[in-house]
């Protein structure tokens, strides 16, 4: 497989870490034009660096107005781990993800795919899905109001579990919403990745990541999970629309083994 993102302009958030800076380097070495955003400051391995805080609403739309036209993939990936305050947290994983890929949409091309990075901890999404609906609508201002009604603090890290169910969940919702133009969109659901936030994991799940640590043979590294978002932004994918593909390992199939008996 070779040339399969080459020339394609891809915006990838969060291109200053972990996953976000493989994915990054990769589709640069591939011959992308890779259009980097975060929070903090950018490297060499992107074509052009746009600094934005994206659990800001006013500053996404600012990185709407300033990005290009012509963009041919979007990568959703910035992420905070669940040791993050809720509403921050739900402001960058869900609100602010959603609110930069819908202002996106016009200046998407045609067939132009999107990937979001979701995660194991969205698995259990069928048992949330009154939750999820509500927060169909949700915008930066409601979130507080949300968080309670809902039960969504980082208690748990529940608040983390939720923004990457309901991220599943409207990935799947979209499967059709742009076909008349080709755009795409689907996920990627990594298990545990040796990155930076890998520790917060770890310390929000306690007793259950020693049996995560139990089945796992090994944590994930970025390079495990970056080729699949490539995959999934060449042209060869233009047919999965809507889905989740996890990258961990066998963990969710050990989930969905162990919840069926099997
Ligand atoms: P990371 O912390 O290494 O990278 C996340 C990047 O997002 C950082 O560069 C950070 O500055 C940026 N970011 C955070 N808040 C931002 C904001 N307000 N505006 C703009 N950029 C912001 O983390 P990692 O592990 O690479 O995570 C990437 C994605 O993968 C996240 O969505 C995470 O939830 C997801 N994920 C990670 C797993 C892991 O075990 N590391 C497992 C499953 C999913």
């Amino acid at each position: 497989m070779r040339d399969i993102v080459k020339g394609k302009r891809i915006v990838v958030t969060g291109s200053s870490s972990g996953i976000g800076l493989e994915t990054a380097r990769v589709l640069t070495e591939q011959g992308a034009e890779v259009l980097g955003v975060d929070i903090t400051k950018g490297f060499d391995h992107v074509e052009e660096f746009y600094r934005a805080d994206l659990s800001d609403g006013a500053t996404v739309n600012a990185l709407i107005d300033v990005l290009p036209e012509g963009v041919d993939g979007l990568v959703n990936n910035a992420g905070l781990p669940p040791t993050q305050p809720a509403d921050k947290l739900l402001a960058v994983n869900l609100v602010g993800l959603k609110h930069l890929t819908l202002g996106l949409i016009p200046k998407l091309s045609d067939g132009a795919s999107i990937v979001n990075v979701a995660s194991l901890a969205g698995f259990g999404w069928p048992g949330a899905t009154d939750a999820i609906k509500a927060a169909d609508d949700l915008g930066f201002e409601g979130i507080g109001e949300f968080i309670e009604r809902w039960k969504v603090s980082s208690e748990g890290g529940r608040s983390y579990f939720f923004s990457k169910e309901a991220l599943i969940v409207w990935t799947m919702r979209n499967r059709w919403t742009w076909r008349d133009r080709g755009i795409r969109m689907n996920c990627v659901s990594p298990g545990p990745v040796d990155t930076p936030i890998l520790g917060d994991f770890l310390k929000t799940l306690g007793a259950r990541a020693e049996e995560d640590r139990r089945i796992m043979d090994r944590p994930g590294a970025p390079r495990d999970i970056a080729p699949v978002i490539m995959f999934l932004l060449s042209d060869m994918t233009s047919w999965i629309r809507g889905t989740n593909i996890p990258v961990d390992g066998g963990m969710s199939s050990n989930l969905m083994c162990g919840m069926h008996g099997l």
